[in-house]
């Protein structure tokens, strides 16, 4: 397949459709199956998880009161069949603590009765003898361990030291991001279903349904072909399903095979909160050197994360990190240095963005510290420093990225809002307008090479409709009606006429995450390799039938007749479907895609590790309350890069949700965890996702027009999963204009946004006494 010239140009009728979400209806009615709603086997029974009531400890013993009603069987961890490891990458990450607990939330056993009721009752009484260890519970008490979850990592170009030293302006700054809970509306859910000969089938709510089936075979001690997983849909998952998933698939599988009864495994909200990864906390300080103008001459960084007790996928997590610390800026001499400590929190896991979204808060900081300090504009100093390329070498697209800038400011009216929001705040002695802008440059592809790729596999009947199945999973994001478009432009019949189908490892095997944005670029292909190689086929049965040849056979909304010009014979695609098939010509095929000329040099912290960038800008205003710290975002304008969008529609509410969920991670979203290691927001009453009513009264969202992708993506869309969350920190930016503070910790929340504002307090609202004494 050559794909480097499709969709370049050309007319595209079913790709590129702003259709709907092929199950929008049935979410809103209800009638969307998720797998709690799925029929139970007869003699289903239930799990339920014992958690570690303490962050760091001993287990000696484990006390299940014997006389519980309806429990079937409770697993410890010498009676998993096969190993108690659940790790995706690494090695020896246990499913249920065995003898060592290292965080709060942390399985220790699994109770199996006939009902969940009665399974979660007996969790519940259940009493660990845990004799209680330390716990290590910042990044700070980490990294002063040097206990490395991630050991440090570089990206460096020039000479930092040598720059800094040179300078003529220098600034040493320090700030924090916390994690964020994933919040998905449908909770971690698994259904195994034992068969014969050691088989288990196994209904999992996942991203990843080959890594649960590995770990669900790893668990059982059985080879992969024994397992098949499966997933029709998730009801939201943002990464927090990407291995997380796997263990539950897997706690769910060993509960079946050893009571040979099928069983189910869903998750409480707070045992959900309690027991899964979050998105990674980090902690940065940096030197920064610059002259009198605002350009950055250099920069010595380091960002660490929170990898909490295992490593997970925090590898890929530090190298987005550190990938995009420099986000779309340029810093001549700079050396950039990421890592994750081991604390004893829950481990840390994928969460939208992957990381991205926490380095490129690195130069937010840095450019609104160097700004205040030379009195500059920020935007100026925005735009001395933009970036031809990433400190690793691979080029970026500045023209593009200014396009979105210079579009996300006209759309905002940028001045005038300035000019109002000054005009307000001269006027209000407590109350503060703030306007905030960020611009972003996000990498596309898996960090890890070889997991670039993915397969597919298509049917079509002979009535002329489709069954697509390929290895992407659907999480609300619509990835199913994109791959569906993309088939339907190959043959040229309507959508309806693809059947969707839900993900299994026994139609598309050796599948990478759905996940990195990727869904679509790399299923799109999949599918379009395997649609037209049908079509080629269909096209020769055609030939033979028009007399012409194959390359003149047109598809055409749902005919297919010869180019020749007067030619007026005309099969429907179904009547060709079905001459193909009395003439025994196959009309199933694989298709199978990988992203090409990808290179990363780790040693050397040099390569092009994605396939191209998305870019995106944002303008956002804020109001502040002095007097409390409440902050409301009063409107957002946002301007995102999708390249030859493969559905707009879809790709608009993708960049509304994103930003609406990064807006969460940065304001309102605080994981809180007491003295002693336990994570005490474990539900919404503590816990503080955004709302309808958070959404910003005036948000205008537009995708960049007239830029299809200049890689070879399917009919040159691009991903949109995660970058438009990183858009958000336009949000953050006008909290910081409006406090008139550079530097803050994340979440603002009121609390913080409170303290930020009352050190400004003389200079902001003079007059008004609150009891606050300046330090
Ligand atoms: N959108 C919805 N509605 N629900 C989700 O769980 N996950 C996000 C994003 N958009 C998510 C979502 C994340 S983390 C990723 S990586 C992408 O979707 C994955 O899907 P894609 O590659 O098909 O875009
Ligand atoms: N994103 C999500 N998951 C991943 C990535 C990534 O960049 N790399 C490896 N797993
Ligand atoms: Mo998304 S964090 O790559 O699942």
């Amino acid at each position: 397949m050559d794909g480097a010239n499709i969709g370049v140009g050309e007319k595209l009728r079913f790709a590129g459709a702003a259709l709907r979400h092929d199950s929008a209806l049935k979410h809103a009615t209800g009638e969307a199956r998720f797998l709690d709603d799925l029929p139970e086997p007869s003699g289903t029974l239930h799990a339920a998880l014992v958690l570690s009531p303490v962050a760091h400890g001993r287990l000696r013993a484990l006390n299940v009161p014997d006389n519980m009603p309806g429990v079937v069987r409770v697993i410890a961890p010498a009676d998993i069949p096969g190993l108690n490891d659940i790790a995706p990458i690494a090695k020896g990450e246990p499913m249920l603590a065995d003898g060592l607990v290292e965080h709060m939330g942390q399985p220790l056993a699994i109770v199996v009765a006939r009902t969940r009721d009665e399974a979660l009752r007996c969790a519940q009484a259940a009493r660990p003898e845990i004799e209680e260890l330390p716990p290590v519970l910042t990044v700070e008490e980490g990294l002063a361990r040097q206990e490395w979850i991630i050991a440090p990592q570089v990206i460096a170009d020039g000479d930092a030291e040598a720059a800094l030293a040179a300078a003529a302006h220098r600034l040493t700054g320090e700030f924090f991001a916390g994690g964020q809970e994933h919040f998905y509306l449908e909770g971690h859910i698994a259904l195994a279903e034992p068969g014969e000969d050691g088989e288990m089938r196994v209904h999992s709510s996942t991203q990843h349904p080959t890594e649960g089936q590995h770990i669900v075979a790893r668990a059982l001690g059985v080879p992969y072909h024994k397992v098949t997983v499966s997933c029709r849909r998730m009801g939201g998952a943002f990464g927090g399903k990407e291995s997380n998933a796997s263990w539950v698939a897997a706690a769910a599988a060993v509960a079946a095979r050893l009571t040979g009864r099928p069983v189910k495994l869903r998750l409480s909200r707070k045992a959900d909160m309690a027991a899964s990864g979050k998105r990674h906390p980090f902690l940065y300080r940096y030197r920064v050197g610059f002259d009198a103008s605002g350009k950055l001459l250099a920069l010595d960084a380091l960002l660490a994360a929170d990898g909490g007790h295992s490593v997970d996928m925090s590898g890929g997590v530090v190298f987005r990190a550190l990938t995009h610390a420099l986000n779309c800026y340029a810093v001549p001499d700079v050396t950039l240095t990421a890592c994750a400590v081991k604390t004893n929190h829950v481990s840390n896991t994928a969460f939208r963005g992957f990381g991205g979204p926490q380095g490129a808060l690195l130069m937010e900081d840095v450019l609104a510290r160097v700004a205040a300090h030379l009195g500059a504009d920020l935007g100026e100093v925005r735009a001395r420093n933009l970036a031809e390329r990433t400190p690793y070498g691979q080029a970026l697209e500045p023209a593009l990225l200014r396009r979105c800038w210079a579009e996300a400011r006209r759309d905002s009216a940028w001045e005038e809002r300035r000019l109002a929001a000054a005009a307000f705040n001269a006027a209000h002695p407590t109350m503060r307008r703030g306007v905030g802008e960020f611009l972003c440059a996000f990498g596309i592809s898996f960090g890890i090479p070889h997991l670039n790729q993915a397969g597919a596999l298509v049917h079509v009947y002979t009535d002329g409709t489709v069954r697509l199945a390929h290895g992407g999973t659907e999480m609300g994001q619509g990835l199913f009606i994109k791959v569906a478009q993309v088939v339907a432009e190959v043959f040229s019949i309507p959508v309806e006429q693809v059947g969707i189908t839900a993900t299994t490892t026994a139609e598309v095997p050796n599948t990478s995450a759905t996940a990195a944005s990727t869904g679509s670029d790399l299923n799109g292909w999949a599918a379009h390799a395997a649609a037209s190689a049908i079509r080629e086929r269909m096209a020769r049965v055609a030939a033979e039938r028009f007399g012409c040849e194959p390359d003149e056979v047109v598809f055409e909304d749902g005919a297919v007749f010869p180019a020749r010009p007067g030619a007026n014979e005309r099969l429907t695609f179904g009547e060709l479907a079905k001459l193909c098939w009395t003439r025994a010509v196959s009309l199933s095929a694989t298709g199978f895609y990988r992203v090409p000329d990808l290179s990363w040099d780790a040693k050397a912290g040099r390569g092009s590790p994605f396939f191209y960038f998305s870019y995106g800008a944002a303008v956002a205003e804020v109001a502040l309350d002095t007097l409390t710290g409440e902050h409301r975002v009063l409107s957002a304008h946002l301007v995102q890069d999708c390249g030859r969008s493969l559905n707009p529609a879809i790709d608009l509410g993708q960049i509304e949700g994103a930003f609406v969920q990064g807006m969460g991670w940065l304001t309102s979203e605080e994981l809180w965890w007491d003295g002693a290691g336990r994570l005490r927001t474990l539900g919404p009453s503590t816990y503080k996702i955004p709302g309808s009513r958070d959404v910003p009264p005036v948000f205008r969202t537009r995708l960049l027009e007239g830029a299809p992708n200049r890689a070879a993506t399917i009919f040159r869309s691009k991903a949109v999963g995660e970058p438009p969350l990183l858009l958000a920190t336009a949000v953050a930016n006008a909290l910081r204009d409006a406090a008139g503070c550079a530097t803050l910790d994340f979440p603002a929340t009121p609390e913080r946004m409170l303290a930020a504002s009352k050190n400004q307090q003389g200079s902001l609202a003079p007059g008004v006494t609150i009891g606050y004494t300046h330090h």
